[in-house]
């Protein structure tokens, strides 16, 4: 289910400068009289009316301060007020006017959100998350995880891929052990996962179990949970330990539990003419 929010508008053409210009917005869809902007998960629409929407208020929200503060001096001929926080709220913010006077609000929450990423936003914003907090995942989160991952696509549906939720703290020393540095994040979260395959199940076991995992990661991202893609963990010992049959493989193990801040500046990615060869 999506939606839109709609406002008349007398002025389309500033409203399209503003929005896409000053805003950010981008321009989702553009049928002349009306044009939608899309803000991260917002639709926006505007109509050029004879009459004016200008009651409500139109809420950015950003991952950092430092982002509500850049757009602050982007917008201080216009600003009503300089970012501040609001206990009340526990929000950073400040509020300023659109070239028809129509509010619009620029925060951060301080506070932990629920799930909002969508889309492009959800496949670009994921990371690698190594640092948890010291809180546990509910368990009706978890499902909600572990349902969405039911979804990855394998070997003519074959669905061989199975999970493994390891909640015992020895354990996770152990796994955390295994490959120094590298494993290391298991033991900074609550609990971990093993995404693991039967090839009795599939003949494609290994794309069946990396594509599963990825599914996984993307479905805890989306529900505002960390995870890291911990290497090599297909091994005798650590399949006795999750009493995991020698035979099976095991994807990858990987932390859960909610990330320190979920505002991670992106590792560098090279060009995309790296990625196309003739
Ligand atoms: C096959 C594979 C193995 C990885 N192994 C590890 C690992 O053992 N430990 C770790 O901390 N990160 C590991 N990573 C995470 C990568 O370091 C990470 O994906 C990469 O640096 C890009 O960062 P991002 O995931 O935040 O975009 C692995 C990722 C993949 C896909």
């Amino acid at each position: 289910m999506n939606g839109i929010v709609f406002f008349k508008t007398g002025k389309l053409d500033e409203i399209k400068l503003f929005y896409t210009g000053r805003v950010g917005c981008e321009i989702w869809m553009d049928q002349n009289d009306c044009v939608i902007f899309k803000h991260g998960n917002m639709l926006l629409g505007f109509c050029q009316r004879d009459e004016v929407d200008t009651g409500g208020c139109i809420t950015f929200f950003y991952e950092k301060r430092e982002e509500v503060d850049k757009a602050y001096i982007n917008f201080k001929d216009v600003a009503i007020d300089a970012p501040k926080l609001n206990e009340k709220y526990n929000i950073y913010n400040f509020f300023a006017r659109d070239p028809e006077g129509r509010t619009i609000e620029f925060q951060l929450f301080e506070n932990d959100v629920n799930c909002y990423r969508q889309g492009d936003d959800l496949l670009l914003s994921r990371r690698s998350v190594r640092k948890f907090k010291d809180k546990p995942v509910p368990d009706e989160l978890l499902n909600k995880v572990l349902d969405l991952s039911r979804w990855a696509p394998t070997s003519m549906n074959t669905q061989g891929y199975y999970f493994k939720i390891i909640r015992d703290k020895e354990t996770l020393e152990k796994l955390a052990s295994t490959r120094g540095k590298s494993s290391e994040p298991i033991i900074r979260a609550p609990i971990a996962i093993a995404i693991c395959v039967d090839p009795q199940i599939t003949k494609r076991h290994i794309q069946d179990g990396c594509i599963a995992a990825y599914h996984f990661l993307l479905a805890a991202w989306y529900y505002g949970l960390g995870t890291c893609w911990i290497a090599a963990m297909d091994r005798d010992d650590i399949k006795e330990w999750l009493n995991i049959p020698h035979d099976h493989y095991v994807a990858t193990v990987t932390p859960l539990g909610y990330p320190v801040h979920m505002n991670f500046n992106p590792p560098e990615r090279k060009e995309l003419d790296w990625f196309l060869r003739d």
